[in-house]
């Protein structure tokens, strides 16, 4: 088989601003060693995230100068509710500024105390607003989720039994939905099968549940759908992501992922009742019900880029050049989690860095290390991100300790990710001169965004 090919052709570039490892240094220990806290100048290859980051193209940049600005009823809005009706068949289309504004508002509504959600795996910004509501978040993984050495097809996969027996043993009364993220970030970016989505709606409808879907990256999650699980390999992404909605109540949306958008997102439902409510909401924190905190060249953009996301080649080209790395990796030893995900390559750091425990941060010392040696910049998705505290103030660690490196979409070359792989191996060969680090400074929620930290001697 031929290499598989950037499916695009670039018209416009942006610099990297290259710098040394000593400048690295500086730069770190001025971000309290959170590179959070970096200016993104000083970063050479930037996987924080693969949010709002993709490359738009042409079409979409077209699509921006035919944004009507209209406060109220823009042609653009009705572009972007076909595009989202098309691929989740649902009828009330309420866009939102990013993913959380439209967690925000669906938990403010039906989250609140005594209430919890129940998830696959929430992410961060998913769990803060559940818990900034007052409810709280159970995430039910099954059990292949949590070896990310063991590899699987469907590793995001909620745990229907443990589910069936959440709800055998506290009722379902004070349960304000299930979601699911697919695919399920904070779990390696790994999909969830048709059959688990199926299965997990035929429960929640037995127990009159809601059954709602964290929709950021359904197009990678089809995609999975379509190449692993039986029965699908003949049918059309749409064909897919069309199955996968008509399961839910609901969805929630982060278009700065699988829409291609900058910025972007939205809620669709199918309960009016319920649409009324979040778009009262919505008139006092987002804006009016056809705009909803975007502009109109935003929702233009975001129309073409739910278009584009279904393309065969595009999906194709992703999923391989995430594997790609993830096998350059396993090849040189590094521990990685595999299979690789959808979005992004998940070092576990646990195995990477077994000198350093976990009340001494090794996700984030291993962060730390891939940016003072290569200038790259990932993420934490460990016990600094989610970690707990007992009554006695010890850590509560997380389950899993990983670095995730996500790939913003069509914005790095294959050259690109071959210096990544490059930089991660000498980091993993140096592996046992990286030391651990301690908190200084941190806020109550989604505290890995601004903490401060220092390193042990
Ligand atoms: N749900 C999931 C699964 C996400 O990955 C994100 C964002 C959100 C909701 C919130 O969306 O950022 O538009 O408000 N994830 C980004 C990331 C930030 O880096 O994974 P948002």
């Amino acid at each position: 088989m031929k290499t598989i090919i950037e499916p695009f052709k670039i018209k416009s570039v942006e610099p990297i601003h290259f710098s040394d490892e000593a400048y690295r240094i500086q730069a770190l220990k001025r971000a309290f060693y959170n590179p959070f806290l970096i200016p993104s100048d000083d970063v050479m290859i930037d996987l924080l995230t693969d949010s709002g980051t993709s490359a738009m193209s042409s079409a979409q940049w077209a699509g921006i100068m035919m944004g009507d600005e209209s406060y109220a009823g823009s042609p653009s809005f009705y572009r972007f509710e076909k595009s989202v009706k098309d691929i989740t068949k649902m009828d009330f289309v309420i866009p939102t500024h990013q993913g959380r504004a439209a967690e925000k508002i669906l938990f403010s509504i039906l989250g609140g105390k005594d209430r919890v959600v129940i998830s696959n795996t929430l992410f961060d910004t998913t769990r803060a607003n559940i818990e900034y509501s007052g409810a709280d978040g159970v995430d039910l993984i099954c059990e292949e989720g949590k070896h990310p050495a063991i590899p699987a097809p469907f590793k995001g996969n909620i745990d229907t039994e443990a589910l069936k027996k959440y709800i055998a043993t506290h009722g379902t009364e004070h349960i304000a939905m299930v979601i699911i993220t697919v695919t399920n970030n904070s779990g390696g970016g790994q999909p969830v099968s048709m059959a688990n989505i199926r299965e997990t709606q035929a429960i929640c409808r037995q127990h009159n549940i809601r059954f709602y879907i964290d929709a950021c990256r359904f197009a990678e999650n089809a995609y999975f759908i379509q190449q692993r699980e039986a029965g699908y390999k003949d049918k059309s992404i749409l064909e897919i992501a069309n199955e996968m909605f008509s399961y839910a109540d609901g969805c929630t949306m982060s278009a700065k992922k699988d829409a291609f958008g900058n910025i972007g997102g939205f809620l669709a439902l199918n309960d009016e009742k319920l649409a009324t409510e979040c778009r009262n909401l919505l008139v006092i924190t987002e804006g009016f019900p056809t705009y909803g905190g975007l502009a109109g060249r935003d929702l233009e953009a975001l129309a073409i880029g739910l278009k584009e996301i279904l393309e065969p080649s595009y999906l194709q080209y992703r999923i391989r050049s995430i594997e790609y790395l993830t096998e350059k990796l396993l090849a040189a030893g590094v521990p990685v989690m595999v299979p690789a995900g959808g979005h992004a390559v998940y070092l576990d750091a646990k195995a990477f860095l077994p000198h350093i425990p976990q009340d001494q941060y090794p996700g984030q010392a291993l962060v730390c290390a891939l940016y003072t040696k290569g200038g790259i910049r990932g993420v934490e998705i460990g016990s600094l991100m989610f970690g707990k505290y007992d009554e006695q103030g010890k850590l509560i660690p997380a389950g899993l300790e990983l670095v995730r490196l996500a790939i913003p979409r069509r914005v790095y070359t294959q050259s690109h990710i071959d210096y990544v792989g490059e930089v991660i191996i000498e980091v993993f060969e140096g592996r046992n001169a990286i030391k651990g680090l301690k908190i200084i400074e941190i806020a109550p929620l989604l505290r890995h965004f601004t903490a401060k930290l220092d390193l042990l001697s």
